[in-house]
């Protein structure tokens, strides 16, 4: 791509945010030309308004940019504006900048379920972009809101489109054990969650029982038809940074072996439109043999943190296979998931 398009980044000061400042810095499609932060941190340069968490340093150009309020004058001339705004924000926000021409990848839930949003995850159901045109034609829009799933969502998903190709996907029991950076920067206080697991994260296990029936479902002009599959969640906070991890049971229409099972995740694919992008996962998914991974501190870089890594799979006695998934949180379940979409959009030439 010769010309970089210009990008601002929503909510930049965030665990998403700074995400979305490491990935995009010297990425092949992307400038960004404006961060954007809430009311009290407006007017700061972006090191002194952000407490960065990464391990690699804050790019200097980042550094130095002045943080903006997050309507269209304080984004600069972007075209793109990727979203890691609390959905409290997002609401208001997002729809009017859309209304402006400008396309948000958005990492908020506030329009997951409207039926003529994309719910993303191009190496699942790239073809759900084509709710674009229809979301245009619908709220007469220039621009447009893309979404990526709940981040506990993505890597489950990911697994089970394999299966549900190869199998059919009939049920799945599921539980995870998520890690801290998904509640945000300051987050959870650090004596709630040391030595300790917490058994509840608001309005996540909603999300995990319905978002994969959204992108496992048919796309149609006039919508999604849902994936006829059931799916019980059982959500958990752990003291592991990055990574969520969910343990599976899963009933299958067809009855394939452990092998079978192995084969089809290792050898999934995605559709062909979302495979040469630059954040397109290699591999999508990968199968460790160990007894005892994936685990997030060893797996969760895997394929620069875009790669679902799935391990101990084996026969189940109440559904028929079970398995673990691990997949980066704020990389593959949020920042990461974003740009890769922006990228989908770009080479379906929907800007
Ligand atoms: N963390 C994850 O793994 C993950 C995964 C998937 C999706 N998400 C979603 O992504 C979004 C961001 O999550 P996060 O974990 O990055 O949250 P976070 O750490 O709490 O960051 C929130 C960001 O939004 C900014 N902000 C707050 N109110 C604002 C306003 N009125 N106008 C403009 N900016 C405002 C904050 O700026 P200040 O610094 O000025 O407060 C900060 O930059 C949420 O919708 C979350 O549900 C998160």
């Amino acid at each position: 791509m010769q010309t970089h398009i210009p990008v601002a980044v929503l909510g930049a000061t965030g665990s998403v945010g700074q995400r979305f400042i490491s990935l995009l810095n010297d990425h092949p499609y992307f400038k960004v030309v404006a961060l954007t932060a809430s009311d009290r941190s407006i007017g700061k340069k972006y090191k002194d308004g952000c407490r960065w968490l990464l391990a690699e340093s804050m790019p200097d150009w980042a550094g130095n940019m002045v943080l903006t309020p997050s309507d269209k004058s304080g984004l600069n001339g972007a075209v793109i504006a990727f979203s890691a705004l609390p959905a409290s924000e997002a609401n208001t926000i997002e729809p009017e900048l859309a209304s402006q021409g400008i396309v948000l990848c958005s990492n908020a839930s506030s329009f997951r379920r409207d039926e003529d949003v994309p719910l993303l995850l191009p190496e699942v159901n790239a073809d759900h972009i084509g709710l674009i045109p229809l979301q245009r034609k619908n709220r007469n829009w220039r621009g447009a809101i893309l979404t990526n799933p709940n981040c506990t969502s993505t890597g489950l998903t990911v697994a089970l489109k394999a299966l549900d190709d190869a199998f059919g996907v009939e049920k799945i029991f599921a539980v995870s054990m998520q890690a801290l950076s998904g509640a945000g920067y300051p987050g959870i206080p650090s004596l709630d969650v040391i030595d300790n697991v917490i058994p509840n994260i608001g309005g996540e296990e909603e999300k995990v029982e319905w978002e994969p029936t959204k992108m496992l479902g048919k796309f149609n002009p006039s919508g999604i038809q849902l994936a006829p599959i059931k799916i019980s969640a059982h959500t958990n906070r752990v003291a592991v940074v990055d990574g969520h991890t969910v343990c599976a049971s899963v009933s299958l229409l067809s009855k394939p072996s452990v092998q079978d099972v192995q084969h089809i995740l290792a050898s999934y694919k995605g559709p062909q439109i979302a495979q040469n992008l630059p954040s397109s996962p290699d591999p999508v998914i990968l199968v460790r043999n160990e007894a005892d991974r994936p685990q997030p501190k060893l797996d969760r870089q895997t394929g620069k943190g875009m790669t679902t890594v799935v391990g101990r799979i084996r026969e189940d006695n109440l559904f028929n296979i079970k398995f673990v998934v691990l997949s980066h949180n704020t990389i593959r379940g949020a920042a990461g998931g974003s740009i890769f979409n922006a990228e989908l959009v770009i080479s379906q030439g929907l800007l």
